[in-house]
């Protein structure tokens, strides 16, 4: 019957080709629109705040299209803002796309032939726009979706054509954007192993500014392929106009920020085309990734906030649903475990009152036993020695404790010491006459051959056959590309970083088909591959490898501007000499998991975990489904608060973290935000240590909402290291 409804209020309206005619694509509170000129180009002419009279975005597109100089009069020279800017005739900055034709003219005009709107329901819609080459048959179809409530737009592009032979892509975007601001502020996200997602803003000037990747696979492990940018000046967290961008694609990525002579700045989006020029086949399409991205002018937290609501409801595998909290053995064993040892962690995860146990690398191989990371890799049958039973015995002793089981497993990767690596020497990306590039002493397995994507996908399904099957995955990918050759590929080694990433997308559509609530784990060494490419087929990811809880508040601070919190796993573990308290509070902030050796925690250690998963399992709505308000940032003062909110404002969750006070740092009162004025709300500390005191003194304590925003409340302790939680409960 929803079914049936949902078909019904689909409208599909085709629009015939107009002269002069303008295309908007809005949401509540943005617009991007777009203008056909009279020489049937498509230009760009508005992108920000939604105007109340649509009828004057017409004035802003005169203002725009045609009282632009067009360089001193020359009409041969375009400088105006296309809406897919194209190489070869009068562009002069960088282009969206490049292609050479068969007879080697290597030029592209885009003419606008037709435009589409189709609704699919209440809150999306798809803009299809139609462009062509005059000359040859070459075509660009650009689409837009629109997610009205989230203020969101998906925009990505087809490209296609009919001439006799192939043709050569160079360039390919999947958006371009045009903005005209005095100043432009970028905030990136630089990484690598353990020090994940560190931000850092500053001005654009001039030029070109790239933010990449090159790695072919773990491709976000130098930079996150998501940015901010801030028109006129900074933006705050509730103040400012900015962009909010991501992409959809995990392989090489590619964001281009080129300032013109007009100080007019234009942002290029897509697949990163270096060392990937693509031979299209004549009938066939080559579609971009999607570029995701929200428009704010309340800052950088609206935006967080508004991508937040779209990954839960479309961008997220199950974002509206559950996720399993978890005792993990990687940090307490590593390979070195048995049956027993095993066992008696299910009954930690049981004591600790956690859902499942995660049983992490070193379960597998054989001939080549995984007793370490130099082999084993690749040999995915339980090691006789360690598993005498095998994981389905596992599976059934799990069961017995009541704890769900999940395995870790890194399907794309093999050791040179495997039976997979004798019998298949050519499945593994190398290059002829040079070494082998070995990195963490494993290679990349060659995911552009079918064969191989039927091997990987058998990796999941035959644990899945084995009895029961298991709750959940980890999928780990622990080294990035070099010297990287398919013997499957050819002649094509251009096509080598995309169609590896889309052998991978293969693979997890079977996943996702086949086993459909399977909950999977994203790990790359760390946080080395999280983007909504991936996130399209894992519940979650794993942030990073370090989790000694001071340099978490920094990780986790940077993956919640792009990820909501119920997609970031973090783990209490031995790493850091802090307490058990800040390293919880710290980890509760997003998808809490536990990595340690429970029979070692003190009694009333215990205790407090026990009474932390608890109350994490009655917050976990709000942290989950709640909207996320940083309050204070840890790159501004040396502690970090932030708050969740329920979407009816019922309910609220506050993590205050006091990091490294030089002295007594007499914190100021922090305004709460989000909730509702008129309610009045008890404020209670949780998470307090066995016979330990309230750090906050008002506790218990109730307050107007109007109070907590306008005035605020004392949420930090002045303690190097600690941490204060308040649980905040409507109370009228
Ligand atoms: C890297 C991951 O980030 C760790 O959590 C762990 O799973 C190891 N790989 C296992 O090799």
């Amino acid at each position: 019957m929803k079914r049936f409804l949902l078909l019904l209020t689909i409208i599909y309206l085709p629009v015939q080709a107009q002269e002069s005619s303008i295309i908007k694509i809005e949401t509540e509170a943005s617009a991007l629109v777009l203008k056909v000129g009279k020489n049937k180009k498509l230009y760009q002419t508005y992108l920000g705040t939604k105007l109340n009279n649509s009828a004057e975005y017409e004035a802003v597109s005169k203002e725009n299209t045609e009282n632009f100089v067009v360089n001193d009069g020359n009409p041969l020279i375009d400088l105006r803002h296309a809406a897919y800017p194209t190489f070869g005739t009068d562009n002069l900055f960088e282009p969206a796309i490049r292609i050479t034709h068969n007879d080697g003219n290597p030029s592209l005009e885009l003419e606008y032939q037709s435009h589409t709107v189709q609704k699919t329901d209440d809150n999306t819609a798809e803009i299809i726009i139609k462009l062509k080459d005059p000359e040859y048959p070459v075509f660009v179809n650009l689409h837009y979706k629109t997610f009205y409530k989230e203020n969101v737009i998906e925009s990505w592009t087809e490209i296609l054509h009919n001439e006799k032979k192939p043709v050569m892509l160079y360039n390919y975007a999947s958006s371009a954007l045009h903005l005209d601001a005095d100043q432009y502020w970028l905030t990136q996200f630089y990484s690598d192993v353990v020090e994940e997602v560190r931000m850092e803003e500053s001005q654009l000037t001039r030029g070109i500014k790239v933010i990449d990747s090159k790695l072919g696979v773990r491709t976000n492990m130098f930079a996150s392929p998501s940015f901010f940018l801030s028109l006129n000046s900074k933006s705050g967290e509730n103040t400012g106009e900015v962009i909010a961008g991501t992409i959809a694609w995990s392989g090489n990525f590619k964001y281009t920020f080129d300032i013109d002579n007009n100080n007019e700045l234009r942002i290029i989006s897509g697949i990163n085309e270096f060392a990937s020029e693509y031979n299209l086949e004549p009938g066939k399409t080559f579609k971009t990734p999607v570029f995701i991205y929200t428009f704010s002018n309340h800052g950088k937290g609206q935006a967080s906030r508004n991508l937040h609501a779209w990954a839960r409801k479309y961008g997220l595998k199950d974002g509206e649903k559950p996720r399993l909290t978890l005792l993990n053995n990687w940090e307490t064993t590593f390979f070195d475990f048995d049956e027993n040892k095993l066992a008696n962690m299910f009954t930690d995860a049981k004591t600790l009152g956690v859902d499942m146990f995660l049983l992490d690398d070193g379960w597998f191989g054989n001939k080549y036993p995984r007793s370490g990371s130099t082999s084993g890799l690749g040999d995915w049958q339980a090691t006789k020695s360690k598993l005498p039973n095998g994981i389905g015995f596992l599976m059934e002793q799990a069961q017995k404790t009541n704890v769900k089981f999940g395995i870790w497993i890194e399907p794309e990767m093999i050791n040179e010491k495997t039976e997979l690596y004798e019998k298949h020497p050519d499945w593994v990306l190398s290059l002829p006459n040079r070494e082998k590039s070995i990195y963490r002493t494993q290679l990349v397995l060659d995911l552009c051959n079918p064969q191989v994507q039927d091997f990987v996908f058998k990796v999941v399904d035959d644990i899945m056959q084995t009895k029961s099957g298991v709750a959940f995955f980890k999928w780990d990918c622990n080294r990035m590309m070099t010297s990287a050759y398919s013997t499957y590929l050819k002649n094509q080694q251009s096509h080598l970083f995309i169609e590896y990433t889309k052998g991978l997308y293969k693979v997890l559509d079977r996943i996702k088909t086949k086993y459909p609530n399977l909950p999977m784990m994203l790990c790359a060494g760390g946080g080395g591959r999280v983007d909504y490419g991936m996130l399209n087929y894992f519940t979650e990811f794993w942030a990073s490898d370090n989790t000694d809880p001071f340099d978490r508040v920094f990780i986790q601070w940077g993956y919640s501007n792009f990820y909501p919190a119920l997609a970031t796993c973090n783990h209490v573990t031995s790493m850091g000499n802090q307490s058990i308290k800040f390293k919880t509070d710290v980890a509760m902030m997003g998808k809490l998991g536990f990595d340690i050796h429970v029979g070692g925690l003190k009694p009333n250690e215990l205790q407090f975990c026990q009474q932390a998963v608890s109350n994490y399992k009655s917050l976990s709505p709000v942290i989950w489904q709640g909207d996320l308000y940083r309050l204070i940032s840890p790159y501004e003062e040396s502690r970090a608060v932030l708050m969740y909110v329920s979407q009816d404002k019922s309910k609220s969750v506050v993590f205050s973290y006091t990091l490294h006070p030089l002295t007594d740092p007499n914190y100021s009162l922090v305004r709460l935000e989000g909730l509702d004025p008129l309610k009045k709300y008890k404020v209670e500390e949780i998470n307090i240590m066995p016979e330990a005191k309230n750090t906050f003194e008002a506790s218990g304590n109730v307050f107007s909402g109007d109070f907590l925003m306008k005035v605020g409340v004392k949420v930090s302790s002045v303690k190097q290291e600690s941490s204060v939680v308040l649980e905040i409960t409507a109370v009228d």
